[in-house]
């Protein structure tokens, strides 16, 4: 058994307790930016694999106090980084610094390094060389007021990077955001989900794999643990095969709609719920918000409007705001409807009264997720 941390968007750590919680995960603790749990390396795979949720996961190694380079060093050195990679593998450090006495990021990434490699050296004679975009062993450091916590970054890149998104319109959300935000709303997974302004498709892509109960890992060609000595790809490709065979059949119609008036991002929506195989599930059309008339009679809408951040941009997002008010009242009279925006002034243009507030970022954007019932 080993401790690990899962990191996720800001306010989604207690959605992401109960994932890791139904994923049978142990001794859970919650904080602001994501959740500690307790697992075996089975485990890890396992979160990797099925979260919807998590940034990355990551394998806390170290936790120290250091004031200078000495310290800094001599602290690194108690881990033995030798058992994760070769010599002749590549490493990255990433860095973040917060109210320390050693201020410059650059140095201590530097520090952190030699202290890292000089390990190998000491062993071998040979060192690992340096990537710092597609390493073998990432490791990520982070201190406050010369408080370091030194994590193994087990995912690799951002598991938001689910691989099917290989087209993007101007604003896309993150994928673990957007799936995220649908948990968030508390949606039964059976019913519909239209997305009237649905850029490049992946509100709907994620409930249509959250229907269907499609592990996002599946997708992906590669996690950081992969790269590791102590990798076990039989026991990963079981959890694979499982996973797949645990998926549930599409329904016979579509039911998750997509509309937006900009006919490229239908075309790009398209090609990504092909990649991510849940285009049968998902009808996308080229329509502007106050023509959209729902094709089903449940469900819910969730959508995120453009909240322009570019100045002069205010003045016709105002009527789209505006429209998007009109139609949620005209066409959605009982259906739930969850709005993402980042613009105030913009979303009391809709004129209607929100049920519920849920302070998130997307991004740097802090923004407002609303929840409107249409009675
Ligand atoms: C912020 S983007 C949505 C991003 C999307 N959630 C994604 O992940 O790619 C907003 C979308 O609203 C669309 N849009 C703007 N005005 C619209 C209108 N009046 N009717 C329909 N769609 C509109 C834009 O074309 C854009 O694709």
């Amino acid at each position: 058994m080993a401790d690990f941390f899962a990191s996720c968007p800001s306010e989604l750590s207690g959605i992401l307790f109960n994932e890791l919680s139904e994923l049978g995960m142990e001794k859970l603790e919650k904080t602001n930016s994501g959740v500690y749990f307790t697992s075996s390396w089975e485990g890890c795979y396992k979160v990797n694999l099925h979260t919807r949720v998590a940034s990355r996961i990551y394998k806390p190694v170290l936790e120290f106090i250091a004031y200078d380079k000495d310290q800094l060093y001599n602290e690194i050195k108690k881990h033995d980084f030798t058992k994760y990679i070769s010599e002749t593998q590549t490493l990255a450090i990433d860095v973040k610094l917060k109210d320390c006495k050693m201020h410059d990021q650059r140095f201590v990434a530097m520090r952190i390094k030699d202290a890292i490699v000089d390990q190998f050296t000491e062993q071998s004679g040979v060192r690992p060389d340096v990537d710092s975009k597609n390493p073998d062993l990432r490791v990520h450091v982070k201190a406050t007021k010369n408080n370091f916590w030194v994590a193994l970054d087990t995912s690799g890149s951002s598991l938001f990077q689910r691989g099917y998104r290989k087209e993007v319109g101007e604003a896309p959300i993150k994928e673990n955001l957007a799936a995220g935000l649908l948990l968030l709303t508390e949606w039964d997974r059976k019913s519909s989900v239209i997305d009237p302004m649905c850029g490049s498709g992946t509100f709907l892509i994620e409930a249509a794999m959250m229907y269907m109960n499609m592990a996002p890992g599946t997708l992906r060609k590669k996690f950081g643990f992969q790269n590791w000595k102590n990798y076990r790809k039989d026991v990963w490709e079981k959890l694979v095969n499982e996973a797949i065979n645990n998926e549930l059949p599409p329904p016979e119609t579509p039911m998750f709609f997509g509309y937006d008036l900009d006919s490229q991002m239908i075309k790009k929506a398209k090609i990504n719920a092909q990649h991510a195989g849940v285009d049968e599930l998902i009808k996308f059309r080229k329509e502007t918000l106050s023509l959209i008339k729902p094709e089903v009679t449940k469900g819910i809408v969730v959508t995120n409007p453009p909240y322009g951040a570019r100045i002069g941009e205010e003045d016709w997002l105002k009527d789209v705001y505006r429209d998007l008010g009109y139609a949620l009242k005209h066409s959605f009279k009982g259906w739930d409807c969850w709005i993402l925006s980042g613009n105030k002034e913009l979303i009391m243009e809709m004129k209607l009264k929100a049920d519920r507030r849920i302070m998130v970022f997307n991004g740097p954007i802090e923004c407002r997720f609303l929840k409107y019932s249409m009675f």
